[in-house]
Protein backbone atom coordinates (compact mmCIF):
# COMPACT_ATOMS: atom_id res chain seq x y z
CA UNK A 1 0.00 0.00 0.00
CA UNK A 2 1.11 3.46 -0.39
CA UNK A 3 2.62 6.13 1.76
CA UNK A 4 0.00 8.65 0.47
CA UNK A 5 3.36 10.61 -1.08
CA UNK A 6 2.97 12.08 -4.21
CA UNK A 7 4.29 9.63 -7.14
CA UNK A 8 8.44 11.25 -7.28
CA UNK A 9 7.41 11.89 -11.41
CA UNK A 10 4.84 14.12 -10.56
CA UNK A 11 6.82 15.68 -7.67
CA UNK A 12 9.46 16.41 -9.94
CA UNK A 13 6.79 17.89 -12.48
CA UNK A 14 5.44 20.01 -9.97
CA UNK A 15 8.70 21.55 -8.85
CA UNK A 16 9.23 22.07 -12.23
CA UNK A 17 6.38 23.81 -13.12
CA UNK A 18 6.30 25.93 -9.95
CA UNK A 19 10.17 27.29 -10.57
CA UNK A 20 9.65 30.68 -12.09
CA UNK A 21 7.43 31.52 -9.41
CA UNK A 22 8.62 32.88 -6.40
CA UNK A 23 7.68 31.56 -3.04
CA UNK A 24 6.28 35.20 -1.83
CA UNK A 25 3.56 34.84 -4.86
CA UNK A 26 3.11 30.82 -3.70
CA UNK A 27 2.25 32.06 -0.51
CA UNK A 28 0.14 34.86 -1.26
CA UNK A 29 -1.90 32.67 -3.64
CA UNK A 30 -2.24 30.05 -1.40
CA UNK A 31 -3.80 32.24 0.85
CA UNK A 32 -6.38 33.49 -1.74
CA UNK A 33 -6.69 30.39 -2.96
CA UNK A 34 -7.79 28.98 0.50
CA UNK A 35 -9.87 32.15 1.32
CA UNK A 36 -11.99 31.79 -1.93
CA UNK A 37 -13.00 28.04 -1.63
CA UNK A 38 -13.82 28.55 1.85
CA UNK A 39 -16.24 31.01 0.43
CA UNK A 40 -17.43 28.44 -2.17
CA UNK A 41 -16.10 30.53 -5.39
CA UNK A 42 -15.43 27.98 -7.94
CA UNK A 43 -12.56 26.99 -9.67
CA UNK A 44 -13.01 29.23 -12.42
CA UNK A 45 -12.69 32.43 -10.09
CA UNK A 46 -9.98 30.97 -7.97
CA UNK A 47 -7.63 29.48 -10.21
CA UNK A 48 -6.74 32.12 -13.36
CA UNK A 49 -2.77 32.75 -13.13
CA UNK A 50 0.51 30.57 -13.16
CA UNK A 51 0.99 31.64 -9.73
CA UNK A 52 -2.77 30.54 -8.60
CA UNK A 53 -1.71 27.11 -10.58
CA UNK A 54 1.01 26.60 -8.41
CA UNK A 55 -0.28 27.33 -5.27
CA UNK A 56 -3.10 24.65 -6.10
CA UNK A 57 0.01 22.21 -7.15
CA UNK A 58 1.84 23.12 -3.97
CA UNK A 59 -1.34 23.05 -1.15
CA UNK A 60 -4.20 20.87 -2.59
CA UNK A 61 -2.86 18.89 -5.07
CA UNK A 62 -1.03 16.89 -2.71
CA UNK A 63 -4.27 16.15 -0.74
CA UNK A 64 -6.84 15.65 -3.15
CA UNK A 65 -4.10 12.97 -4.87
CA UNK A 66 -3.90 11.24 -1.18
CA UNK A 67 -7.62 11.04 -0.13
CA UNK A 68 -8.52 10.21 -3.94
CA UNK A 69 -5.96 7.54 -3.95
CA UNK A 70 -7.59 6.47 -0.31
CA UNK A 71 -10.84 5.73 -1.82
CA UNK A 72 -9.83 4.43 -5.02
CA UNK A 73 -7.88 2.24 -2.61
CA UNK A 74 -11.50 1.34 -0.83
CA UNK A 75 -12.81 0.48 -4.19
CA UNK A 76 -10.04 -1.98 -4.87
CA UNK A 77 -10.59 -3.67 -1.40
CA UNK A 78 -14.08 -3.96 -1.93
CA UNK A 79 -13.89 -4.98 -5.82
CA UNK A 80 -10.55 -6.72 -6.11
CA UNK A 81 -11.33 -8.26 -9.50
CA UNK A 82 -12.30 -4.33 -10.91
CA UNK A 83 -8.87 -3.81 -13.04
CA UNK A 84 -9.89 -0.72 -15.28
CA UNK A 85 -8.24 -0.32 -18.49
CA UNK A 86 -10.16 3.11 -19.26
CA UNK A 87 -10.30 5.91 -16.72
CA UNK A 88 -12.34 9.35 -17.30
CA UNK A 89 -10.76 12.22 -15.03
CA UNK A 90 -13.61 14.59 -15.35
CA UNK A 91 -13.08 18.17 -13.72
CA UNK A 92 -9.55 17.29 -13.77
CA UNK A 93 -7.80 20.03 -12.78
CA UNK A 94 -4.58 19.13 -12.76
CA UNK A 95 -4.78 15.37 -13.35
CA UNK A 96 -4.75 14.59 -9.93
CA UNK A 97 -7.42 11.61 -9.83
CA UNK A 98 -5.61 10.16 -13.20
CA UNK A 99 -2.15 9.86 -11.08
CA UNK A 100 -3.98 8.22 -8.54
CA UNK A 101 -5.48 5.87 -10.83
CA UNK A 102 -2.56 4.77 -11.83
CA UNK A 103 -0.97 4.26 -8.40
CA UNK A 104 -3.61 2.53 -7.56
CA UNK A 105 -4.33 -0.24 -10.51
CA UNK A 106 -1.79 -1.62 -13.03
CA UNK A 107 -3.46 -2.52 -16.52
CA UNK A 108 -4.43 0.85 -17.15
CA UNK A 109 -4.53 1.38 -20.73
CA UNK A 110 -6.57 4.53 -21.37
CA UNK A 111 -7.05 7.62 -19.56
CA UNK A 112 -9.28 10.85 -20.65
CA UNK A 113 -9.05 14.39 -18.77
CA UNK A 114 -11.40 17.05 -18.95
CA UNK A 115 -11.75 20.09 -17.56
CA UNK A 116 -13.17 23.42 -18.30
CA UNK A 117 -10.27 25.78 -17.00
CA UNK A 118 -7.09 26.56 -19.09
CA UNK A 119 -4.72 27.40 -16.35
CA UNK A 120 -5.55 24.24 -14.69
CA UNK A 121 -5.74 22.07 -18.17
CA UNK A 122 -2.23 24.09 -18.98
CA UNK A 123 -0.91 22.33 -15.51
CA UNK A 124 -2.84 18.85 -16.57
CA UNK A 125 -0.21 19.06 -19.64
CA UNK A 126 2.85 19.64 -18.58
CA UNK A 127 2.64 17.11 -15.47
CA UNK A 128 1.72 14.97 -17.98
CA UNK A 129 5.04 14.99 -19.61
CA UNK A 130 6.70 13.99 -16.26
CA UNK A 131 4.87 10.43 -16.21
CA UNK A 132 6.42 7.39 -17.33
CA UNK A 133 3.55 5.48 -18.10
CA UNK A 134 2.09 6.00 -21.82
CA UNK A 135 -1.46 5.66 -20.51
CA UNK A 136 -1.26 9.19 -19.21
CA UNK A 137 1.79 10.65 -21.50
CA UNK A 138 -0.58 10.06 -24.42
CA UNK A 139 -3.53 10.84 -22.94
CA UNK A 140 -6.10 13.13 -24.43
CA UNK A 141 -7.31 16.43 -22.56
CA UNK A 142 -10.34 17.38 -23.15
CA UNK A 143 -11.39 21.34 -22.63
CA UNK A 144 -14.68 21.49 -21.95
CA UNK A 145 -17.77 21.03 -19.29
CA UNK A 146 -19.60 18.18 -17.07
CA UNK A 147 -21.85 17.28 -19.04
CA UNK A 148 -21.73 18.74 -22.13
CA UNK A 149 -17.97 17.62 -23.68
CA UNK A 150 -18.20 13.93 -21.46
CA UNK A 151 -16.85 11.71 -24.29
CA UNK A 152 -19.13 9.19 -26.00
CA UNK A 153 -17.05 6.45 -25.18
CA UNK A 154 -17.55 4.60 -21.89
CA UNK A 155 -15.05 4.11 -19.61
CA UNK A 156 -14.36 1.50 -17.01
CA UNK A 157 -14.08 3.88 -13.96
CA UNK A 158 -15.00 7.85 -14.23
CA UNK A 159 -13.49 9.82 -11.30
CA UNK A 160 -15.41 13.03 -10.61
CA UNK A 161 -12.67 14.58 -7.73
CA UNK A 162 -13.67 17.93 -6.19
CA UNK A 163 -15.55 18.73 -8.92
CA UNK A 164 -19.31 18.52 -7.41
CA UNK A 165 -19.00 21.26 -5.36
CA UNK A 166 -18.33 23.51 -8.10
CA UNK A 167 -21.71 22.66 -10.85
CA UNK A 168 -24.66 24.48 -10.04
CA UNK A 169 -26.92 22.32 -7.41
CA UNK A 170 -29.67 22.71 -10.60
CA UNK A 171 -26.86 20.73 -13.15
CA UNK A 172 -26.06 17.83 -10.67
CA UNK A 173 -28.98 15.49 -11.89
CA UNK A 174 -27.74 15.97 -15.32
CA UNK A 175 -24.09 16.02 -14.48
CA UNK A 176 -24.59 12.54 -12.49
CA UNK A 177 -26.74 10.83 -14.94
CA UNK A 178 -23.98 12.04 -17.83
CA UNK A 179 -21.24 10.35 -15.70
CA UNK A 180 -22.76 7.08 -14.92
CA UNK A 181 -23.75 6.17 -18.44
CA UNK A 182 -20.39 6.64 -19.29
CA UNK A 183 -19.29 4.37 -16.69
CA UNK A 184 -18.73 1.30 -17.68
CA UNK A 185 -18.29 -0.25 -14.22
CA UNK A 186 -17.62 2.45 -11.34
CA UNK A 187 -17.86 6.08 -10.84
CA UNK A 188 -16.25 7.43 -8.13
CA UNK A 189 -17.21 11.05 -6.59
CA UNK A 190 -14.95 12.30 -3.94
CA UNK A 191 -16.03 15.42 -1.96
CA UNK A 192 -13.94 17.57 0.85
CA UNK A 193 -14.81 15.83 4.28
CA UNK A 194 -16.92 18.59 5.18
CA UNK A 195 -21.59 18.76 6.06
CA UNK A 196 -21.50 20.26 3.20
CA UNK A 197 -19.56 17.82 1.06
CA UNK A 198 -21.09 14.98 2.89
CA UNK A 199 -24.48 16.47 2.11
CA UNK A 200 -23.48 16.53 -1.35
CA UNK A 201 -22.29 13.12 -1.76
CA UNK A 202 -25.29 11.89 -0.06
CA UNK A 203 -27.62 13.53 -3.06
CA UNK A 204 -25.76 12.43 -4.96
CA UNK A 205 -26.36 8.61 -3.54
CA UNK A 206 -29.78 9.04 -3.37
CA UNK A 207 -29.70 9.96 -7.46
CA UNK A 208 -27.11 7.40 -8.57
CA UNK A 209 -29.08 4.26 -6.36
CA UNK A 210 -32.59 5.34 -8.24
CA UNK A 211 -30.47 5.41 -11.71
CA UNK A 212 -30.04 1.05 -11.17
CA UNK A 213 -26.47 2.01 -9.26
CA UNK A 214 -25.23 -0.17 -6.65
CA UNK A 215 -22.61 0.95 -3.37
CA UNK A 216 -19.42 -0.20 -3.60
CA UNK A 217 -17.70 1.61 -1.08
CA UNK A 218 -18.15 3.33 1.37
CA UNK A 219 -21.14 2.26 2.66
CA UNK A 220 -21.71 -1.94 3.29
CA UNK A 221 -25.41 -1.09 1.88
CA UNK A 222 -27.97 0.41 -0.40
CA UNK A 223 -30.53 1.14 2.37
CA UNK A 224 -31.09 4.85 3.97
CA UNK A 225 -28.00 6.62 5.12
CA UNK A 226 -28.22 6.13 8.91
CA UNK A 227 -26.12 9.14 10.11
CA UNK A 228 -28.15 11.75 11.13
CA UNK A 229 -26.96 15.59 11.62
CA UNK A 230 -24.94 17.25 12.86
CA UNK A 231 -22.89 13.68 11.74
CA UNK A 232 -21.74 12.95 8.75
CA UNK A 233 -19.82 10.48 6.75
CA UNK A 234 -16.37 11.86 6.50
CA UNK A 235 -12.52 10.11 6.50
CA UNK A 236 -9.14 11.28 6.94
CA UNK A 237 -6.02 10.75 4.93
CA UNK A 238 -2.59 11.72 6.34
CA UNK A 239 -0.33 12.70 3.89
CA UNK A 240 3.52 14.03 3.97
CA UNK A 241 3.73 17.96 3.38
CA UNK A 242 6.42 18.91 1.10
CA UNK A 243 9.06 21.90 2.37
CA UNK A 244 6.93 24.28 -0.49
CA UNK A 245 3.84 23.48 1.11
CA UNK A 246 5.12 24.28 4.57
CA UNK A 247 6.78 27.17 2.92
CA UNK A 248 3.67 28.25 1.24
CA UNK A 249 1.39 27.68 4.51
CA UNK A 250 3.93 28.38 7.31
CA UNK A 251 2.56 24.76 8.75
CA UNK A 252 5.04 23.46 11.25
CA UNK A 253 4.31 19.55 11.18
CA UNK A 254 5.16 17.68 8.23
CA UNK A 255 1.88 16.09 7.51
CA UNK A 256 -1.62 16.75 7.34
CA UNK A 257 -4.66 15.12 7.47
CA UNK A 258 -7.20 15.33 4.46
CA UNK A 259 -10.25 14.68 5.93
CA UNK A 260 -12.81 13.73 2.59
CA UNK A 261 -16.16 12.22 1.85
CA UNK A 262 -16.29 10.03 -1.40
CA UNK A 263 -18.72 7.23 -2.95
CA UNK A 264 -17.69 4.99 -5.74
CA UNK A 265 -21.07 2.97 -7.86
CA UNK A 266 -20.77 -0.21 -9.35
CA UNK A 267 -23.41 -1.82 -12.40
CA UNK A 268 -22.09 -5.00 -10.60
CA UNK A 269 -22.66 -6.76 -7.10
CA UNK A 270 -19.30 -8.82 -6.44
CA UNK A 271 -19.76 -10.79 -3.36
CA UNK A 272 -18.81 -10.81 -0.04
CA UNK A 273 -20.53 -7.71 1.04
CA UNK A 274 -18.50 -6.22 3.54
CA UNK A 275 -20.25 -6.61 7.28
CA UNK A 276 -19.09 -3.14 8.45
CA UNK A 277 -17.52 0.02 7.72
CA UNK A 278 -15.09 1.96 10.48
CA UNK A 279 -16.76 5.31 10.56
CA UNK A 280 -14.19 7.33 13.15
CA UNK A 281 -10.97 6.67 14.64
CA UNK A 282 -10.73 3.63 16.82
CA UNK A 283 -10.91 4.82 20.44
CA UNK A 284 -8.38 2.59 22.55
CA UNK A 285 -10.15 1.96 26.06
CA UNK A 286 -8.75 0.37 28.88
CA UNK A 287 -11.33 -2.90 28.14
CA UNK A 288 -10.66 -2.91 24.62
CA UNK A 289 -11.42 -1.02 21.40
CA UNK A 290 -14.41 0.77 20.49
CA UNK A 291 -15.51 1.10 16.83
CA UNK A 292 -17.84 3.19 15.09
CA UNK A 293 -19.69 0.82 12.72
CA UNK A 294 -21.72 1.39 9.82
CA UNK A 295 -23.22 -2.07 9.44
CA UNK A 296 -26.17 -3.33 7.45
CA UNK A 297 -28.55 -3.35 10.47
CA UNK A 298 -27.27 0.49 10.68
CA UNK A 299 -24.80 2.45 12.99
CA UNK A 300 -23.06 0.16 15.49
CA UNK A 301 -20.94 1.08 18.81
CA UNK A 302 -18.75 -2.42 19.13
CA UNK A 303 -16.09 -2.93 22.01
CA UNK A 304 -13.82 -5.67 21.00
CA UNK A 305 -12.93 -6.74 24.53
CA UNK A 306 -9.13 -7.54 24.94
CA UNK A 307 -9.48 -10.22 26.66
CA UNK A 308 -11.78 -11.62 23.52
CA UNK A 309 -7.58 -12.39 22.49
CA UNK A 310 -8.62 -13.71 18.63
CA UNK A 311 -11.00 -10.95 17.85
CA UNK A 312 -8.88 -8.38 19.55
CA UNK A 313 -5.82 -9.62 17.26
CA UNK A 314 -7.65 -9.38 14.26
CA UNK A 315 -9.21 -5.66 14.86
CA UNK A 316 -5.96 -4.09 16.84
CA UNK A 317 -4.36 -2.53 13.39
CA UNK A 318 -7.60 -1.63 11.53
CA UNK A 319 -8.31 2.08 10.75
CA UNK A 320 -10.72 4.70 10.60
CA UNK A 321 -12.07 4.39 6.69
CA UNK A 322 -11.26 -0.10 6.31
CA UNK A 323 -13.95 -2.56 6.87
CA UNK A 324 -14.21 -4.92 9.33
CA UNK A 325 -15.16 -8.26 7.67
C1 LIG B 1 -11.02 21.85 -6.86
S1 LIG B 1 -10.58 21.46 -8.48
C2 LIG B 1 -10.27 19.70 -8.36
C3 LIG B 1 -9.30 19.26 -9.38
C4 LIG B 1 -8.88 17.79 -9.29
N1 LIG B 1 -9.98 16.92 -9.62
C5 LIG B 1 -8.33 17.47 -7.94
O1 LIG B 1 -8.93 16.65 -7.23
O2 LIG B 1 -7.27 18.01 -7.57
C6 LIG B 1 -12.14 21.46 -9.32
C7 LIG B 1 -11.98 21.29 -10.82
O3 LIG B 1 -13.25 21.06 -11.40
C8 LIG B 1 -13.31 21.79 -12.61
N2 LIG B 1 -14.72 22.00 -12.97
C9 LIG B 1 -15.67 22.67 -12.29
N3 LIG B 1 -16.85 22.60 -12.93
C10 LIG B 1 -16.63 21.86 -14.05
C11 LIG B 1 -17.46 21.43 -15.13
N4 LIG B 1 -18.75 21.70 -15.19
N5 LIG B 1 -16.89 20.68 -16.09
C12 LIG B 1 -15.58 20.37 -16.06
N6 LIG B 1 -14.75 20.73 -15.07
C13 LIG B 1 -15.27 21.46 -14.07
C14 LIG B 1 -12.57 23.06 -12.30
O4 LIG B 1 -12.18 23.74 -13.48
C15 LIG B 1 -11.42 22.55 -11.47
O5 LIG B 1 -10.31 22.23 -12.27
Amino acid sequence: MSDFALPDALQRGIEESISEISDRDIAARTAALSGLYRARASSRIAVTTEADVAAYLVTRLPATYASTLAAMEAVKARMPDFAPRSVLDAGCGPGTASWAALECWDGIKQMTLLDENDAMLGAARKLLTFSGAEALRGAPIIKGGVPDHLPAQPHDLVVLAYALAELPEARWAGALSALWRGAASVLLIVEPGTPEGYRRILAARGFLLGLGARVAAPCPHDAACPLTAPDWCHFAQRLPRSRDHMRAKGGAVPFEDEKFSYLAVMRDLPLPLPSARILDRPKAEKAGLRFKLCTTDGLEDVLVPKRDKPAYRAVSRKKWGETLD
